[in-house]
């Protein structure tokens, strides 16, 4: 039986945490990301799974402000989320959410936006329709957002400056 375990990152899982993202995504534009935005101070929550000692998956959400109305509405964008390939389809993402989840409802957020496969993210309660009405360079179908409490529906969805560097294509 498999002891899978999650805890916060920590600045010695850096490299394990680089190479988890590399392996998942194919490529090295993840792993710069989360560089960017742990070192940008943007960093929220970020957990890593952890299996007979290794770093098997990782997510983290960084801070972003909905601006709305004259005022900036502090929310979080999870991305990304990494899983070792070879561990695919044994609840390491799913238990990443999860955990991910209760700490940022245990400190006080209440709006969490996602741009991913609805398939995948409408099990953990992130809604199309909850994102709909937000301006942002990355609506589309695929944005999606989860709201804990009072947050805005409308505004203007201003990412960490990382994603513009490492993500604007
Ligand atoms: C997406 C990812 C993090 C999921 O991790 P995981 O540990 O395999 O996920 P879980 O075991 O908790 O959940 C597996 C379920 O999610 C489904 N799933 C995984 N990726 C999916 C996707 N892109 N779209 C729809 N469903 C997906 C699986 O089919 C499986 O479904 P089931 O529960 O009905 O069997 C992992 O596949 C991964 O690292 N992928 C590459 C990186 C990536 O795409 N990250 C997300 C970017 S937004």
């Amino acid at each position: 039986m498999s002891m899978m375990s999650i805890r916060a990152a920590t600045p010695r899982d850096r490299e394990a945490i680089r190479l988890v993202e590399e392996h998942a995504f194919g490529q090295k534009a993840e792993a710069g990301l989360v560089d960017a935005l742990v070192s940008g101070g943007d960093a929220v929550v970020e957990l890593v799974a952890e299996e007979e000692g290794q770093v098997v998956g990782h997510i983290l959400f960084s801070r972003l402000y909905v601006e709305h109305a004259g005022r900036e509405f502090p929310a979080v964008a999870l991305a990304p989320l990494a899983v070792e390939p070879a561990m695919h389809g044994s609840g390491i993402g799913g238990a990443l959410v999860r955990e991910a989840h209760l700490r940022l409802k245990q400190a006080g957020e209440t709006l969490a936006i996602v741009l991913g496969d609805p398939a995948y993210y409408s099990r953990f309660g992130y809604e199309r329709q909850r994102a709909a009405g937000f301006e942002s360079d990355y609506q589309c179908d695929a944005l999606q957002a989860l709201a804990w409490g009072e947050a805005p529906e409308a505004g203007k969805l201003v990412y960490a400056t990382a994603f513009g560097a490492e993500l604007a294509a």
